[in-house]
């Protein structure tokens, strides 16, 4: 596994596994089991980072990575986050000095730590950006936390929040062969300031993994079916790509799922990348996914996406 180092010089492999469909919430039914498996399949095949968040089925898929984490003999880093959670079925964002702290409080608990490895803000709040910075300095001073991140946030997001004094290790926002716009924005940011950017839904989903054909069904409760970006006719759009991807996995003789991955992992600033898995399969496959891609298969990527319309 191709490691990349935070940072602070701390070396992380550089794909690491979400949780997010294991808290079953948005994913459809998830059995535990499976997601143990995932978890424990994912740290052999050599991740040393869980990415995990309250809001992931309300608090379901901490006390998985937590449970996982006490027969460990490794010891992997996870990646927490706070300030976005559902109250009555909906979500709320709140960046506000008592939510942060008290989530904190809450993970250091649920993971018997007395500091987390990295504490990301989930979504920026309605407070003032600067007023959520000073919680996390508050909270690195005091030993709380070992690191500082934050997701789904701008550039001019990121400017406001370092212009604050926030401490900044971590950016963590979508990235994947669809959804690039990272690459004009963000990752040049991380890359010019020493932050690490985390790419979480690299494989939109698992629309990238080739392994959707006509007939596939999503079941019950799975946000995929609701949304048209997940649909059969935007997979019939992007048959091009979908090919492409395809060949490229068979000439190389890895997963289709490599090659959306290997897009990513040359772009600078870019430090790691978190792949969702769910069964043992998925999490085992994590360890073939660390392969970059030769500088023709990208461009043989990027004529493929305008074939397919952008
Ligand atoms: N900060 C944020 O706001 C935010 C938002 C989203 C995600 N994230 C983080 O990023 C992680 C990854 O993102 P994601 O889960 O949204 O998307 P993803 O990694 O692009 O896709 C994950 C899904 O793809 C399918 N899959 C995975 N491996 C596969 C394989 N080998 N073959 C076929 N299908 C496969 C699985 O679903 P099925 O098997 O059901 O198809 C899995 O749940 C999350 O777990 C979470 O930790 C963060």
């Amino acid at each position: 596994m191709i490691k990349r180092d935070l940072p602070d010089g701390t070396p992380i492999s550089v794909i690491g596994v979400g949780a997010f469909a294991m808290g079953g919430w948005m994913w459809g039914a998830q059995q535990d089991d499976d997601s143990r498996a995932a978890l424990h399949a994912a740290l052999d095949a050599g991740v040393t980072w869980i990415d995990t968040a309250p809001i992931y089925g309300d608090g379901r898929a901490d006390a998985l990575v937590a449970e996982v984490l006490t027969i460990r003999q490794d010891r992997p880093l996870v990646f927490h986050k706070c300030g976005h959670r559902l109250v009555d079925g909906q979500r709320v964002t709140d960046g506000s000095r008592e939510r942060i702290i008290a989530d904190c409080e809450q993970q250091l608990r649920a993971f018997g730590v007395e500091c987390l490895d990295l504490l990301q803000l989930h979504w920026p709040g309605p407070q003032p950006i600067a007023e959520t910075a000073g919680v996390f300095a508050e909270l690195k001073r005091a030993g709380k936390i070992r690191r500082v991140g934050v997701s789904n946030f701008s550039r001019d997001q990121l400017a406001a929040w370092t212009a604050a004094g926030g401490p900044l290790d971590t950016v963590q926002n979508k990235y994947s062969i669809l959804d690039s716009q990272a690459e004009a924005d963000v990752l040049p940011w991380c890359a010019e300031h020493a932050v690490g950017f985390l790419a979480y839904s690299p494989l939109a989903r698992g629309l990238l993994t080739g392994t959707w054909d006509d007939t596939k069904v999503f079941p019950p409760g799975d946000h995929r079916g609701d949304r048209a970006e997940y649909g059969s006719e935007r997979r019939r759009q992007l048959a091009p790509l979908l090919a492409e991807l395809a060949r490229i996995a068979e000439e190389e003789d890895v997963p289709v799922a490599a090659v959306a991955i290997g897009a990513l992992l040359c772009t600078e600033g870019l430090a790691g990348v978190i792949v969702g898995a769910r069964t043992a399969e998925q999490g085992s496959l994590l360890g073939d996914y660390a392969y970059p891609l030769r500088q023709r298969d990208l461009d043989s990527i990027a004529a493929a996406l305008t074939a397919c319309g952008g």
